[in-house]
């Protein structure tokens, strides 16, 4: 199964998000620099490096989630399918319901189960009664693999649940509102091996209908779960490609270094 996955080929896709020469400051930190990065259609990119290297500063770039930090700088390019996303006419609310994300740290609302994940089609419209917002709440609650622990508590506040339950929870109110790319920090951080196995399957179904963007410190999670990997060091994307050559056959010895254990 790995084997396979791993010589998925890339088609030739329409890029989803492209940057150019993204550069990311704080204050006088530099955490990202020069980064050119295009985001495919339908595939599913990891994110690899040592701690600090900016892996979550430049995945936060691709969703205006920096905004929220007042230090924090952003130059470059970033496009949506062609217009740029830091463009001034751009509504980062908007922008978000296009481009979801879920964070290392779960951070359910303080509302039901169910509340959680019917927010986001409530708030734009998506279902018109009743009955198809419950379908909804409960194929991606199917989805993220917490159904059979939460069906008979829908109505039961959402921080009540386990850390990892809570983290398959944020999971099934992105995908809420069928974003067009979900931006995963570290997803499985907080997830025992079989909730982690059903989030991967999950990421897998995903890439038929959206990009995926999943940082990790796990190799062999991304090996199993991406199409391409962007492995990052100190600031710069040292080399982005097809997850099997990566993996197999890096072209810089940093990369090299990291994926055998000798850096990071
Ligand atoms: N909110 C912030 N304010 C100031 N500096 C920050 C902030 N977030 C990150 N940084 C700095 O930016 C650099 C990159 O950090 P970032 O969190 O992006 O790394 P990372 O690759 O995600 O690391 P990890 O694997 O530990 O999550 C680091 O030098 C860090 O100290
Ligand atoms: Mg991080």
């Amino acid at each position: 199964m790995k084997d396979q996955r791993l010589e998925t080929r890339v088609d030739t896709q329409t890029i989803k998000i492209e940057a150019r020469k993204a550069q990311v400051y704080y204050g006088t930190n530099h955490a990202i620099k020069d980064v050119d990065v295009d985001i495919m259609d339908k595939t599913v990119t990891a994110f690899i490096g040592p701690s600090g290297c900016g892996k979550s500063t430049f995945l936060r770039c691709l969703n205006r989630m920096n905004d929220t930090i007042p230090s924090c700088r952003v130059e470059g390019s970033i496009t949506l399918e062609g217009e740029s996303i830091y463009d001034p006419r751009v509504d980062p609310v908007q922008l978000r319901a296009r481009i979801g994300m879920v964070f290392q740290k779960p951070n359910p609302f303080p509302k039901s189960i169910y509340d959680n994940v019917a927010y986001g089609p409530k708030i734009h419209g998506l279902t018109r009664n009743k009955a198809e917002l419950d379908a909804i709440v409960e194929s991606c609650l199917r989805k993220a693999a917490l159904w059979n622990e939460v069906q008979d508590r829908l109505n039961a506040p959402g921080t009540g649940l386990s850390g990892g339950q809570q983290q398959r929870l944020c999971i099934a109110r992105a995908i809420a509102t069928s974003p067009e790319v979900l931006l995963m920090d570290e997803p499985c951080s907080a997830l025992d091996p079989i909730a982690t196995a059903q989030v991967e399957e999950l990421i897998d179904e995903l890439r038929s209908q959206f990009s995926v963007v999943i940082v990790t410190h796990s190799m062999q999670q991304a090996a199993r779960v991406s199409q391409r990997t962007a492995f990052f060091h100190l600031g710069n994307l040292v080399e982005f490609g097809e997850t099997g050559q990566i993996f197999t056959n890096p072209k810089d010895p940093r990369t090299e270094s990291y994926i055998s254990g000798r850096i990071g």
